[in-house]
């Protein structure tokens, strides 16, 4: 085993829920003994604790238990999971989905349904540390270009048509990501990929509940193909599990094929209630996301207006790059200080020099917020 240096260390804080809301207490609060304000997890609606999902989870757990109790090809299978992936499907104007017990296994799955040693992969320079698990463990070839860069995506694509391969490129975006808060220009990647006969694998994780018209995520409102959509549960269904999204080909091939999904207790069944609870709820209040993206629009005004950086994209997830480690953590300090709760993001999660403090933004924050945030902490 390696020695890890003390910059890279990390220790586990422990939280339970405070009463509010978006509150969070932990048990050995450095500063205080008073509750958080949320502004670091992902559970960007609110509904990790509403009443609807722990209900639902509740009904399903009396019913068929807490844990599946086997692979869903063994003994798995069970009635919410099917109607779980068939209200998803349709919602998302999918083919079909395929439920697996976490985004990080969904998406190792997606990688190696589409990929093997005879493949070149194509990935964003930023995608989550899950997609590259799959690359290396399918034995394909990995190119990087430059985030969210059309051209140099481009300008790959090129180059492999040159070299005549005879397997399908395969190319892996997110469609928000986690640590940047930006999109990509997804319409015109697919529309790219279709052009070059590309596979594309786009991981929706924070973007599915959150964004687009209705929180259908922005592959819905792409018309070009898209091979295959990551999403799951664990951030803005407030709940846990994952899905992948995909043709009723693709979907039997991953079925009859992916490890992780064949060798692998089946998602917990009370989480697939509470997922289907959430994404009820979510389709009767297209409000919820309108007024998340509204309140991302103002944050973004009010902090630049403030003399900083307008933090990148669109979406709930607004990135303050700090620069170093200490400067991150300092200002997560005062932040605590204050009563809020946002977490210094620091390498390897994030090149060199650019550690920051991710701002997430919730449904159900509190009045006040902003103006707590923007009167705690003062651009350098
Ligand atoms: C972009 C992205 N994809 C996939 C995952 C993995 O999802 P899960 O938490 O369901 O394993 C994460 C999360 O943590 C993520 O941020």
């Amino acid at each position: 085993m390696e020695d890890i240096p003390l910059s890279r260390r990390r220790v586990l804080r422990t939280w339970s829920c405070g009463e509010g809301p978006a509150e969070l207490t932990g048990e050995k609060q450095a500063h205080h003994s008073k509750s958080l304000l949320d502004l670091a997890s992902n559970d960007y609606l609110g509904l990790s604790r509403h009443p609807s999902l722990i209900k639902a989870a509740q009904v399903i757990m009396n019913k068929d238990g807490v844990g599946a109790g086997a692979s869903r090809l063994v003994t798995g299978s069970r009635p919410i999971h099917h109607k779980l992936e068939e209200e998803l499907a349709s919602w998302l104007g999918q083919e079909s989905v395929l439920l697996f017990p976490s985004g990080f296994q969904a998406n190792i799955a997606a990688v190696i349904g589409l990929a093997d040693r005879s493949t070149t992969v194509i990935a964003d320079r930023l995608i989550h540390h899950s997609l590259l698990i799959g690359v290396k463990a399918s034995g394909a070839k990995l190119k990087r270009f430059a985030h969210n860069d059309l051209n140099d995506l481009e300008r790959h694509l090129k180059l492999l048509k040159n070299k005549q391969s005879k397997k399908k490129p395969v190319v892996l975006t997110e469609s928000l990501f986690s640590m940047e808060g930006t999109s990509p220009p997804l319409k015109a990647i697919a529309i790219l990929c279709e052009q070059f006969g590309a596979e594309l694998l786009v991981d929706e994780a924070h973007a599915i509940g959150t964004m687009g018209n209705k929180g259908q995520g922005l592959c819905h409102q792409t018309s070009a193909p898209i091979t295959i959509l990551s999403g799951t549960f664990g951030k803005a269904f407030g709940s846990g599990g994952a899905f992948l999204a995909t043709s009723k080909r693709m979907r039997e091939y991953l079925l009859q094929t992916s490890g992780a999904f064949r060798y692998s207790t089946a998602l917990a069944p009370p989480l697939a209630g509470a997922a289907l609870a959430a994404l009820t709820l979510i389709k009767s209040h297209p409000e919820w996301v309108l007024n998340l993206q509204k309140r991302s629009e103002h944050w973004r005004c009010q902090l630049s207006s403030k003399g900083w950086k307008c933090p990148s994209g669109n979406g709930p997830i607004l990135p303050l790059i700090l620069g170093t480690d200490q400067e991150a953590l300092f200002c997560q300090n005062q932040l605590e200080k204050a009563g809020l709760l946002s977490v210094a993001i620091r390498p390897p999660t994030v090149p060199e020099g650019t550690s920051r403090l991710r701002l997430v933004l919730r449904r159900d924050l509190p009045n006040g917020t902003l103006s707590k945030l923007l009167n705690t902490l003062k651009p350098q």
